[in-house]
């Protein structure tokens, strides 16, 4: 074996999701139920000093990208302390993903610690289908968070749009056009069946990305490229006379598996190998018993080696994933 993280599957794994708090501000149509999702005990989260560990256990690893989600992120105290102890580390990039909620707040101390990268979703342009979609967000807090991540000189910017009904299709040209004068990224979201939730929108409101660029195409040419970044689940492509990228990720209608390169970090300190299942590898007893770094980092080798699974089942089998809590894994 090399001593970086890798499958059995020919992948190298060199990307790591770190969920830092399972709550959040909003609770998403298809993300979360009314009633929001159960949390974990109070004493089953990392503290500081385990994150800080692991951040260090993974750089050893190889791993080469942090992505700091949720639940949501900024309403975490630690966020910025995560942020510069994985550049303390050496992690070369670290990221966030983010509702956008209190960007308008946060955007400078982020860019100053370090965020290279921020995904902010924003479904919707209408104050009241944000609202509805959001169950009580409010869009003008959200762009002016847009707005100050931009002032914050923040390098890259990306929206997220879950696509989910005949009305998200009838917004797509003008999220596009918003996107395009405010020269941020995008990227349009097939629902995963990821909870009750998910899977209750996906079965309703299921909208393909082919019909979300055959929308967008009666406006604009899109020519595919090359992701700019890593190799993640997004086709990217260029939008016609502009330098923004529009994104598509498509897990209903077609797999990406085959180019994974990442695993997710849950706030109770489970190393999970795939988003559609919760199944994984408990890091925090051992760094509670605290056996040297170097052996949970052949741990992880090892686990990661053995059980990362081949591909989603989404399609075959929503049993497993309909049971997976979004707000712990962070998307
Ligand atoms: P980068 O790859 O770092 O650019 O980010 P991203 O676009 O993957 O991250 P973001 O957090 O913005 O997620 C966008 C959408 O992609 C969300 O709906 C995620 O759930 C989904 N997503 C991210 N990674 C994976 C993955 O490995 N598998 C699947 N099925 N969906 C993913
Ligand atoms: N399907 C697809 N994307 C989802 N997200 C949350 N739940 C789902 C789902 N069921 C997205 C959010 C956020 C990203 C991290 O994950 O919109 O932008
Ligand atoms: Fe990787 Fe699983 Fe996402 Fe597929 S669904 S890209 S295997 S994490």
């Amino acid at each position: 074996h090399t001593p970086f993280l890798s499958d059995r599957f020919g992948r190298r794994i060199n990307y790591v999701r770190i969920s830092i708090t399972e709550h959040c501000n909003f609770r998403c149509v298809y993300c979360s139920p009314a009633e929001g999702t159960p949390y974990f005990d109070r004493e089953d989260h990392l503290k500081a000093a385990e994150y800080d560990r692991l951040l260090q256990i993974f750089a050893r690893l190889g791993v080469q990208h942090v992505r700091l989600t949720g639940g949501e992120p900024l309403i975490h105290p630690g966020l910025l302390d995560r942020v510069r102890c994985a550049k303390r580390a050496g992690i070369p990039k670290v990221s966030l993903s983010t509702n956008g909620y209190l960007l308008d707040r946060l955007a400078g101390a982020l860019a100053e610690a370090g965020v290279a990268r921020i995904n902010v979703s924003l479904d919707s342009l209408e104050a009241d289908r944000f609202n509805r979609i959001t169950r009580g967000g409010k869009l003008g807090r959200v762009l002016a968070g847009l707005d100050a991540a931009r002032q914050a000189g923040i390098p890259s910017i990306k929206l997220n749009v879950v696509l989910q009904g005949q009305d998200s299709l009838d917004e797509l040209p003008d999220l596009v056009e918003y996107a395009r004068q405010h020269r941020f990224d995008i990227q349009f979201i097939e629902t995963m069946p990821l909870g009750m939730a998910g899977t209750a929108i996906l079965a309703s409101d299921y909208v393909s990305v082919a019909a979300a660029k055959q929308r967008l195409e009666r406006h604009w040419r899109l020519e595919p490229v090359q992701s700019p970044g890593d190799q993640g689940p997004a086709r990217a492509h260029r939008l016609e006379g502009s330098d923004i990228r529009v994104g598509f990720i498509s897990p209903i209608s077609e797999n990406f598996c085959s180019t994974c390169n990442r695993v997710r970090l849950t706030a109770a300190g489970r190393l999970v190998f795939c988003l559609g299942q919760e199944a994984g590898l408990d890091l925090l007893p051992l760094l509670r018993q605290d056996p040297d770094d170097a052996a949970i980092a052949s741990m992880i080798r090892e686990r990661v080696w053995f059980e990362k699974p081949e591909r989603h089942f989404f399609n075959e089998d929503q049993s497993r994933s309909a049971r997976v809590y979004m707000m712990r894994l962070g998307g």
